[in-house]
């Protein structure tokens, strides 16, 4: 049975009003989001879609900080989304990121360079597929592959096409961050 994700989705939910805990959770995350910046060579002039933002974006959050890139953070969450919202609003960064009550896997209605999927996303090849489609083959996807320990517990990356390259991640629950690319 699933339970990390939906035990981490209602977390997210309740500790996103604290400041200082947005604070220390997002930061667990500086050195993954830079090394995925790196792998998908994110820069200001991209427009950057993150699926499965849940309530505390951290992943939106870093990469409008690190890069100056223009963040869509969607999730089908109504609950999530609205807790984003005031996460974002609370951080000033309202004018970068956006957050949208959306399924990864309907078709995403603007333009977009790069989409970073969250590891807690499912279903990760359907998100894939629906992704290729709109973004077409400019787009620069990312997607999280989680540690064989814990494989059971989240959706497994999508089988086609292959990836192009990963990175190493130094977390509990995944070890690297995959690149899909000139697709
Ligand atoms: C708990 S969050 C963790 C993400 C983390 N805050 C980040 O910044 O990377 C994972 C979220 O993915 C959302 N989610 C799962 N599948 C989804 C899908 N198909 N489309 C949109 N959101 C999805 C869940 O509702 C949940 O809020």
């Amino acid at each position: 049975m699933k339970i990390v994700a939906p035990v981490v989705a209602m977390m997210e939910k309740k500790i996103a009003s604290s400041r200082m805990l947005v604070s220390l959770y997002s930061g667990i995350y500086n050195e993954v989001v830079r090394n995925e910046i790196k792998l998908a060579g994110i820069t200001a002039g991209d427009q950057v879609l993150n699926i499965g933002c849940g309530g505390i974006p951290f992943t939106a959050l870093l990469i409008a900080k690190f890069t100056g890139a223009r963040v869509w953070a969607i999730d089908n969450d109504q609950g999530a989304v609205d807790v984003a919202r005031k996460c974002i609003a609370a951080q000033n960064m309202d004018h970068l990121i956006s957050v949208l009550m959306l399924d990864g896997r309907d078709p995403f209605p603007h333009d977009f360079d790069v989409a970073l999927v969250a590891l807690q996303a499912e279903p990760k090849q359907e998100i894939l597929d629906s992704l290729v489609a709109k973004g077409g083959s400019k787009a620069r996807l990312v997607f999280r592959s989680p540690r064989s320990e814990v494989a059971h517990q989240y959706d497994s990356l999508p089988v086609r096409p292959l990836f192009n390259r990963r990175i190493d991640q130094k977390q509990a629950t995944f070890d690297c961050s995959v690149l899909y690319a000139n697709l």
